[in-house]
């Protein structure tokens, strides 16, 4: 048995700031923000957009994938993604930045606009670790029930609603996007996810969060709220925390597996900084073409980055069936993990 990815999507809005847009507003530079961080621009969504209406797009793109149909048609596009979404028995979508707080969860908005009429659904909350979370669990509830054949992992984020947009230590680090995976339960041998490590440093929880609107410091009657609900993050300790993760996730994935690097054909990080990727990459002495970034371009979409990259890389024909992949994320909680797949 093989828990196999047969199909991937993307989605980001269609609007692309620039840093120099930011700068135009806020005390920065594009100098800056590349040097420290390589990111040139984000996709933002707007007023009207929320985390499920991309989670829902990507989750299309993915679907009409398995069914055969890659192509740009839209209505062709939404035939076949809801044949597809008939066969789905799970979905899973992880995201930090949800429609609603605690109910509905993203994941039952996403399945009625599927008309996944068979599916369970639920949210997942790993920061950027989600979408690796996520396939374990898929995985997992794929495997122990005879009657789960297909599940729907989603990455989806519409963060940029919950930036302070004056705090220049983090509203440049971010964008919206959402990334999407079908798995299937096959017969094959030697495929699919092999291997997937999860980990969790709660005691780094204060390093990244969004400290008020949960019911830790809930909003108060009367109260006037002149920011909306914020990322907060020490970006020191969160840099010196995921150069870390991503080593000894590597290590540890290529040792478990007992595979050699020069084996892998690609390794998927999350893209948070390409300083911190290139941090861990020299520790781990492997050459820079094994790692895709494509931070450039979105920034940080915290659990779609990995989702978007890999669709980028599955799309674009750089990855092909039968090839070695790792991902390897970090974030928030503090969470980190990687998964070992044979594509
Ligand atoms: O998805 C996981 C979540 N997040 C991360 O992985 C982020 C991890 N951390 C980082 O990526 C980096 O720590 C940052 C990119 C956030 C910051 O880079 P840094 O090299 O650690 O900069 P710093 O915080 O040490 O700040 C250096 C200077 C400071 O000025 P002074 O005090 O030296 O005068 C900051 O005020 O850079 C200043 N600065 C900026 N300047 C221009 C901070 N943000 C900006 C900015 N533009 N946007």
């Amino acid at each position: 048995m093989a828990i196999e990815i047969i199909g991937t999507g993307r989605a980001v809005p269609p609007k692309r700031v620039s840093n120099d847009e930011l700068a135009a507003k806020i005390d920065t530079s594009d100098e800056w923000i590349r040097s420290h961080t390589g990111i040139g621009y984000r996709h933002i969504a707007d007023e009207s957009t929320a985390c499920s209406d991309l989670g829902l797009e990507a989750a299309k793109n993915a679907l009409a994938m398995t069914a055969g149909y890659c192509g740009d048609d839209p209505e062709e596009r939404n035939r076949a993604a809801s044949e597809a979404a008939l066969t789905i028995d799970m979905i899973i979508l992880a995201t930090v930045s949800p429609d609603f707080y605690g109910v509905p969860s993203t994941a039952c908005i996403v399945q009625d606009k599927l008309g996944a009429k068979k599916a369970g659904a639920m949210d997942l909350s790993a920061a950027c670790t989600g979408f690796i979370y996520g396939l374990e669990t898929a995985a997992g509830l794929l495997t122990v029930s005879s009657r789960r054949k297909r599940a729907l992992v989603i990455g989806a984020e519409t963060i940029s609603k919950m930036i302070n947009w004056e705090d220049r230590g983090t509203c440049v680090l971010f964008g919206d996007g959402a990334g999407a995976a079908v798995l299937e339960k096959t017969g094959a041998e030697n495929r699919g996810i092999l291997q997937t490590l999860l980990f969790a440093d709660g005691s780094g929880n204060e390093s990244l969060l969004m400290r008020r609107g949960g019911t830790r410091y809930p909003f108060k009657k009367g109260e006037v709220i002149d920011t909306s609900i914020c990322v907060e993050m020490n970006g020191q300790e969160v840099y010196n925390f995921a150069v870390g993760a991503i080593f000894s996730t590597i290590k540890m994935l290529a040792e478990n597996g007992n595979i050699n690097i020069d084996d892998v054909a690609m390794i998927v990080p999350h893209q948070a900084n390409a300083r911190i990727i290139n941090a861990a990459r020299r520790r781990l002495h492997i050459p820079a073409e094994k790692f895709y970034l494509n931070i450039e371009e979105y920034a940080n979409t915290s659990s779609a980055s990995i989702p978007i990259a890999l669709d980028e890389l599955n799309r674009s024909g750089q990855i092909k069936k039968g090839d070695l992949i790792m991902t390897v994320g970090f974030g928030g909680g503090l969470t980190y993990g990687g998964n070992l797949i044979i594509w």
